[in-house]
């Protein structure tokens, strides 16, 4: 295994990425309960939303896969698909994906979704009532089963205890080239903050530590390690 530290900034940014065609998914997605209530988490979709912009600045044509999120994308070299559901971000990964030379999948995707959604809005009442759940489709691991040799596919992983070893497994049962963890543990990395602090993991087994960062900076260290990946 081969050990990195990196805690200097990205080098000069490249326009290493023209002609080259990006799928990144970004932000939540909702799953709904009945017709006012949903399944939703923290993600802010920032991470993705800088990714696009980072792509999109090395001259990449990116297709956007948004969840709902309160950014705003105005590049024109990025084509925004908005989507409210596991099941709808899938699809639109589905058809993109084929004719992308990668994809960065940072959406934060429901892994549970109700097995019945209710109509009207479930009345409140003094009875126990429970909701079941079954498992959505996992995207980056269908993209995975799906990757050519020339495509190059990276994921993330949250983790709040054993990253590594977690990451490591999920890298492989994805098909993953590469795969970005963010630990739940480090203050000021995460969800709905500005900043984030990684490790990319890749499947030569080489772990390079980066700084917390602003995560445009951080952006900048995953797009310069698809660019190698990709021109390598
Ligand atoms: O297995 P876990 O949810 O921790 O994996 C995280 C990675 O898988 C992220 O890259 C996330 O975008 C992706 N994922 C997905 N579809 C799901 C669940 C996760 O693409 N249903």
């Amino acid at each position: 295994m081969i050990y990195f530290l990196t805690g200097k900034q990205n080098p000069q940014k490249t326009k290493g990425l023209i002609g080259k065609k990006i799928l990144i998914t970004a932000g939540p997605t909702r799953e709904d309960i009945d017709p006012v209530r949903f399944i939703g988490n923290r993600s802010s979709g920032k991470m993705g939303y800088a990714l696009a912009a980072s792509c999109a600045a090395r001259g990449a044509e990116v297709i956007l896969i948004s969840g709902p999120v309160n950014l705003l994308m105005d590049d024109p070299s990025v084509h925004l698909i908005k989507v409210i559901t596991a099941e709808e971000m899938y699809q639109q990964c589905m058809e993109y994906f084929p004719g992308c030379h990668a994809a960065i999948m940072s959406a934060a995707v429901s892994d549970f979704t109700p097995k019945v959604k209710g109509m009207n809005k479930i009345k409140r009442g003094n009875k126990k009532i429970s909701l079941e759940l079954v498992p959505t489709k996992d995207i980056a691991a269908s993209l995975g089963e799906m990757k050519t040799a020339r495509q190059v596919l990276v994921g993330f992983a949250l983790e709040s205890d054993n990253e590594i070893v977690n990451a490591r497994k999920k890298l492989i049962e994805k098909n993953l080239d590469f795969i970005v963890v963010n630990s739940l543990r480090v203050e000021g990395a995460g969800f709905e903050s500005d900043t984030n602090k990684i490790t990319i993991i890749d499947r030569d087994n080489n772990i390079e530590e980066f700084e917390l960062k602003h995560k445009k900076e951080v952006a900048e260290d995953i797009v310069d390690k698809l660019e190698t990946y990709m021109n390598g």
